[in-house]
């Protein structure tokens, strides 16, 4: 069997890692195509070097842009690959512009198209992930569901005989790297001279998080109040809006800070005292690592976090305050997210159907 996956943003290097594990260990030609959505090394190259994923094959340097500009450069390009390429399934992950165009470039060539993170849903038309997700869902031949509430959500649209609930490959790659981290201290806690397990770790860089200057000073000062430091690791987008509107991102307890490889990110969840994010990857990895999580958010996805205590979702200063402080939740052994062997199955589905 060929594959072709398509990734470019840092969520899907993430993905990709266990994806390209499983590929080569059952002996399939894995084409990986780089779109350039994320160019700087910390958002990119360091995932292929500390995962262990191969080089891409294609790297389609796109770089940044508006919605359109950024989609169209990635579709136009695509095509010719595909089309040189003609894999049995090309697989596109998540939900960013990356994903999208990979999606729509496969269905026009009539090259079948797989979807790794099928399903998922916030009923929010006003963020772009959302888009992404159900048009390239209803794209796409084949939906890889992570969980049951995906499954559900794609079976409302009339899509459940193209789907499959393979579990989260997020599961596979963040219990692999716990375990190399576990019991050894946090380069950032050591970094910055924190006290282990008297800090949080936060992320922010959703548009509606920081498109907005207001919300954007508004979350700095909440996060600025907290009763620990807040080490804010600083995707580039927070940073460019921070500072075109002169918003401090280090005030008061927040501290910024370059964002992390992906196992010095997990060694500093495991050793904080929270995290506070709107990223949706950190929403789970915290849940598996059993770290409470805040959100910062309207609403999430990831539901079964906050079903089961360790997500709260937070959106004014108080509201952050008051979810950081809240006592631990009650221990669970519920396994949403699958046991760590989703992309074997995955390839598995992908083989049998090839
Ligand atoms: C994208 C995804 C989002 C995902 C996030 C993970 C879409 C619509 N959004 O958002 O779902 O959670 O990635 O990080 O695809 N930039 C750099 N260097 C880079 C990459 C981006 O400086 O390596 C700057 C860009 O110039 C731009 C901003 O960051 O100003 C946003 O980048 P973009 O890739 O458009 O979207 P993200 O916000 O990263």
């Amino acid at each position: 069997m060929k594959l072709l996956s398509v990734v470019g943003a840092r969520p899907q290097f993430v993905k990709l890692a266990p994806i390209d594990h499983a590929a080569r260990a059952a002996g399939v030609d894995h084409v990986i195509v780089h779109t350039g959505q994320h160019y700087d090394p910390m958002l990119s190259d360091v995932f292929f070097d500390d995962l262990g994923i191969a080089e891409p094959d294609v790297h389609l340097g796109v770089g940044s842009g508006s919605h359109g500009v950024q989609t169209g450069a990635m579709l136009s390009a695509l095509d010719a690959v595909v089309d040189a390429q003609r894999p049995d399934w090309v697989l596109v992950y998540g939900d960013t512009n990356s994903t999208l165009a990979a999606a729509l470039s496969a269905v026009k060539l009539h090259v079948p198209v797989a979807h790794l993170e099928a399903g998922l849903r916030s009923f929010n038309r006003r963020m772009p992930e959302e888009i992404n997700r159900v048009l390239t869902d209803h794209a796409a031949d084949l939906l890889l569901a992570p969980t049951q509430v995906a499954v559900d959500h794609l079976a409302d649209e009339g899509l459940v005989e193209r789907t499959v609930l393979v579990g989260d490959v997020m599961t596979d790659v963040l219990f692999q790297v716990r375990d190399q981290v576990a019991g050894k201290p946090s380069p950032l806690v050591a970094e910055l001279g924190l006290t282990p397990g008297e800090h949080y770790v936060s992320t922010i860089h959703r548009a509606e998080n920081t498109d907005d200057p207001e919300r954007l000073a508004a979350i700095a000062t909440g996060l600025g109040g907290l009763d620990k430091p807040v080490v804010l690791l600083a995707h580039p987008r927070v940073i460019a809006k921070a500072s075109a509107h002169g918003i401090e991102l280090t005030q008061g307890s927040l501290i910024a800070h370059a964002p992390l490889a992906y196992p010095d990110l997990i060694a500093a969840m495991l050793g904080s005292a929270g995290v506070v994010t709107d990223s949706g990857g950190l929403q789970k990895e915290a849940f598996l690592l059993r770290v409470p999580c805040t959100t910062v958010r309207e609403e999430t996805e990831w539901v079964e976090t906050v079903e089961l205590g360790w997500n709260v979702l937070a959106n004014t200063a108080g509201e952050i305050a008051a979810a950081t402080a809240r006592p631990r939740p009650d221990e669970t052994d519920a396994a949403p997210y699958g046991d760590g062997h989703a992309a074997a199955r995955v390839i598995s589905e992908l083989q049998v159907r090839a």
